[in-house]
């Protein structure tokens, strides 16, 4: 892994956070992201998992939302259909069947099962999987995995006899999100990784990439102070942005703006032009607008 594989995989300013990746994925262990929305822990984690598979390391990654939070056992599901068909079956039955019930793959049909059975399924599972290939779980938005899917799989890592290099996992989460537990049960060595804004050199290359070279270091400098190093920045050009000029000020930023595009909440920044030149400029949060490559 050298300096031009953040760039070489399109992120910007994240060489030292992917160095640490990569040495996960070369030795094992985990790495977490920590970071407020829009900081980049999504765009760090899907180049983590391709780099994953160029290590040969079978990837099974999840990404809850919110809605799934509430849903027993969503995200284990999620990670559980991405494992081989018919690995299950070296399980004892007891874990077998009650997997098979947690994840609606078969009705119940006797007494609940005791509790440690799903568990003790995702832990033999995992360690079959190990055994046969090296193994990456990426978790995406930990803070919403449901409980019950973050219980079973903080008891499988925390006990999985394997040797360290066979498993490396991968995690992004909200600082405040919760999780602790599964946090705590990440196979050794942890490495976290609080993601900093973007600096004022990332930024201004993420500009230019979205809108083109007429984007300055200057305008990025702006960009940054008013964003809170949240990385993306819109325009909202439909009057046209031809007065649109690098000295424009940023500020000051409401602190719940809105996407002009995407309408979603976000704590970034608006600029304003005066109004003569007919050019608005607002900071677009997690939006994809415009495509990626189009110029002002
Ligand atoms: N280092 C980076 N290089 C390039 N683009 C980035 C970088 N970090 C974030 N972005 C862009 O910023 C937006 C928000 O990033 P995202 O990864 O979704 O943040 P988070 O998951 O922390 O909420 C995305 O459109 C992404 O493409
Ligand atoms: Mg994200």
């Amino acid at each position: 892994m050298n300096d031009r594989t953040a760039y070489a995989f399109g992120l910007f300013g994240r060489e030292d956070d992917l160095r640490i990746i990569g040495a996960v994925l070369e030795s094992g262990g985990s790495a977490l992201a920590l970071g407020d929305p829009g900081v980049g822990k999504s765009s760090l984690l899907k180049v983590a998992g391709q780099l994953a598979q160029r290590h040969g390391r079978r990837v099974l990654s999840v990404s809850p939302t919110p809605f799934e939070q509430g849903l027993p056992f969503a995200g284990l599901a999620e990670l559980i259909s991405q494992v081989p068909d018919g690995m299950d079956r070296e399980l004892p039955e007891p874990q077998r069947r009650a997997l098979a019930v947690a994840l609606q793959r078969a009705e119940p049909d006797g007494p609940e099962a005791d509790p440690l059975a799903v568990p003790l399924a995702v832990r033999g599972l995992l360690h079959q999987l190990c055994a046969r290939e090296p193994v990456a779980v990426v978790i995406d938005d930990l803070q919403w995995m449901d409980h019950p899917s973050q219980g079973s799989l903080g008891f499988a890592m925390r006990r999985l006899p394997v040797e360290p290099e066979r498993l490396s996992v991968l995690v992004g989460a909200r600082p405040e999100g919760g999780a602790r537990d599964l946090m705590r049960s990440l196979p050794e060595p942890r490495h976290d990784l609080a993601l900093a804004p973007l600096d004022e050199w990332a930024i201004g290359q993420l500009l230019r990439k979205r809108f083109g070279p007429r984007w300055t270091p200057l305008l990025s400098a702006g960009g940054r102070a008013g964003q809170r190093g949240e990385p993306v920045l819109g325009l909202d050009d439909r009057r046209g942005n031809a007065g649109w000029r690098p000295n424009l000020g940023c500020g000051p930023f409401p602190a719940a703006s809105r996407c002009c595009r995407c309408r979603r909440a976000s704590p970034t920044c608006y600029a304003s032009a005066p109004s003569s030149w007919g050019t608005k400029a607002r900071a677009v949060f997690a939006c994809s607008w415009p495509p990626l490559g189009a110029s002002p």
